[in-house]
């Protein structure tokens, strides 16, 4: 049997539309068109493309984007003296600074010093710790992404074994987080593996949902994989100029229950949830 394959772009798409609506309600209501305020540093083209698909996917659904676009070599000074430009600029909702940042700049000062009312990736460690205890402002948009595919497939995830492949704060830590949490779509029993876990195919094929965030292309195969799992790649690997994920599609699409394909799996729903959540930044600063 082959798996049930998640459609992230579809369910993505559905998204956006709804967000789309719930926007121009907004805006009709208050008078407020939400606004994100992009950064871009350096010329990595991977950066570049992400940040374009996000402003684009802004505009289609009504929020306004703007794209602050920094020189490889910019100080750390002069980054965070644009994010303090922004934080006090009330026209804006949504900060985004694109990851990862030239060497020069410490990712985490200039993280920090995003407002957390505006840290619509939910970076700060305010909004990470509101999150963690269970009464999350915004909710950061990879593990969101990632955590709304699991309920499009149907999988049940209370009582279930989630075993999380990845400790990145972007991804595998908040999403281990997200589903240990009472709540729907949680209630998970979770487990932790990383790059230093031992016999890790035996702790991977332990799992009823197996996230994969570790940025390794092709790197969980069929036999790490329980039958019928729920399998979710975050993985966005480019090899020969093809992108993977890291999971080995074709040994796994057999054996799981249900998978995300990569591309058309999480990366979409992430742009997905940033809309969402520079919305609810839109409607927070409103009120
Ligand atoms: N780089 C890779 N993923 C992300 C993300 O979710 N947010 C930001 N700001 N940068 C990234």
């Amino acid at each position: 049997m082959s798996a049930q394959i998640i459609d992230g772009k579809g369910v993505a798409a559905r998204l956006r539309k709804d967000l789309g609506e719930e926007v121009s309600q907004f805006r009709e209501a208050t008078g407020v068109v939400p606004h994100l305020a992009a950064i871009l540093v350096g010329e990595d083209p991977a950066s570049a493309v992400y940040v374009r698909n996000k402003q684009r996917a802004c505009e289609k659904a009504g929020i306004k984007s703007t794209l602050h676009r920094l020189d490889a070599a910019t100080t750390q000074v002069d980054l965070l003296e644009l994010i303090s430009g922004l934080n006090g600029d009330d026209s804006v909702h949504g900060i985004l600074c694109q990851l990862p940042l030239p060497s020069q700049i410490d990712e985490t000062t200039v993280l920090d010093s995003v407002t957390p009312i505006k840290d619509v990736d939910c970076f700060h460690p305010e909004n990470v710790g509101l999150m963690v205890q269970g009464r999350p402002r915004y909710l950061p948009c990879t593990p969101a992404g990632c955590q709304r595919l699991i309920a499009e497939a149907g999988v049940e995830t209370s009582g279930a074994h989630a075993v999380i492949v990845g400790r990145s704060e972007i991804v595998g830590k908040p999403m281990g987080m997200m589903l240990v949490q009472k709540g729907d779509v949680a209630n998970a029993t979770v487990t932790y593996a990383h790059s230093r876990t031992k016999n890790l195919a035996e702790i991977t094929r332990q799992a009823d949902i197996l996230v994969a965030a570790i940025g390794k292309p092709n790197f969980i195969r069929g036999e790490m994989v329980k039958p019928g799992a729920c399998v979710i790649d975050v993985g966005i690997n480019r090899v020969d100029e093809k992108l993977v994920g890291d999971v080995d599609f074709d040994s796994v699409v057999g054996i799981a229950g249900s998978i995300t394909p990569v591309p058309g799996g999480v990366g979409p729903m992430t742009i997905a949830m940033l809309l969402q959540n520079t919305l609810t930044a839109a409607k927070l600063q409103a009120e």
